[in-house]
């Protein structure tokens, strides 16, 4: 499995940084257009309810676009992670440090594995959230609707920009660490 990869990482150096960016950028670009384009052209709609209907739709497209570039990110990192042979700079068969720096460069790998799981996370509570939002639109509870979408828009959706942007750089540092 881990020839596999170094193999894979070897032929298709490239087009696997490139599918890994890619995926970053509509990710994290796709919730900047929501949060700062969307969010802020839909709050001009007069109708309460019209108006949680666009988010709310506005959103669910969102996810949709999303959900495949949040797989092939994690997809890409792993090959990424194994072919770029950072644990095997780190330590020997025994998981002795053979390397101090090399070990701090495996860490940040990992940090980066924390964060994309904590932005996943994120995002399937985002998609509950949603869709709790409109079972309650249908049923024209438009107050705990909003406080639904609310905590997407003013918390979760923030966050994943925070994270998102903390893994782009923690990606270009590693990209010149070795
Ligand atoms: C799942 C865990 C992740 C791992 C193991 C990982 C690993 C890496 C590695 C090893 C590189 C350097 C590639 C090279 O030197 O050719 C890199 C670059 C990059 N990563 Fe990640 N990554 C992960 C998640 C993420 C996430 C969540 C984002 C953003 C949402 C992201 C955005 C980037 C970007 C934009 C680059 C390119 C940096 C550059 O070209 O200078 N990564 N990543």
């Amino acid at each position: 499995m881990k020839d596999m990869m170094y193999m894979l990482f070897a032929d298709f150096r490239t087009q696997i940084v490139f599918l890994h960016v890619i995926s970053a950028v509509v990710w994290v670009g796709g919730m900047v257009a929501m949060k700062f384009a969307a969010h802020t052209s839909i709050m001009q709609v007069e109708s309460p309810l019209h108006r949680l209907e666009r988010i709310s739709h506005a959103l669910k497209r969102l996810f949709y676009i999303v959900t495949p570039f949040v797989i092939i990110l994690i997809i890409t990192a792993v090959i990424m992670a194994v072919g770029l042979g950072f644990r095997d700079a780190a330590v020997d068969a025994n998981h002795n440090v053979i390397d101090e720096n090399a070990m701090f460069i495996y860490n940040l790998v990992h940090l980066k594995e924390g964060i994309w799981m904590l932005m996943a996370t994120n995002l399937a509570g985002m998609m509950w959230f949603r869709a709790k939002a409109d079972k309650l639109l249908l049923k024209g509870d438009t107050v705990k609707a909003k406080a639904n979408l609310a905590r997407i828009g003013n918390l979760m959706v923030p966050v994943n920009i925070a994270l998102g942007v903390g893994a782009i750089y923690l990606g270009v540092f590693l990209r010149n660490a070795y």
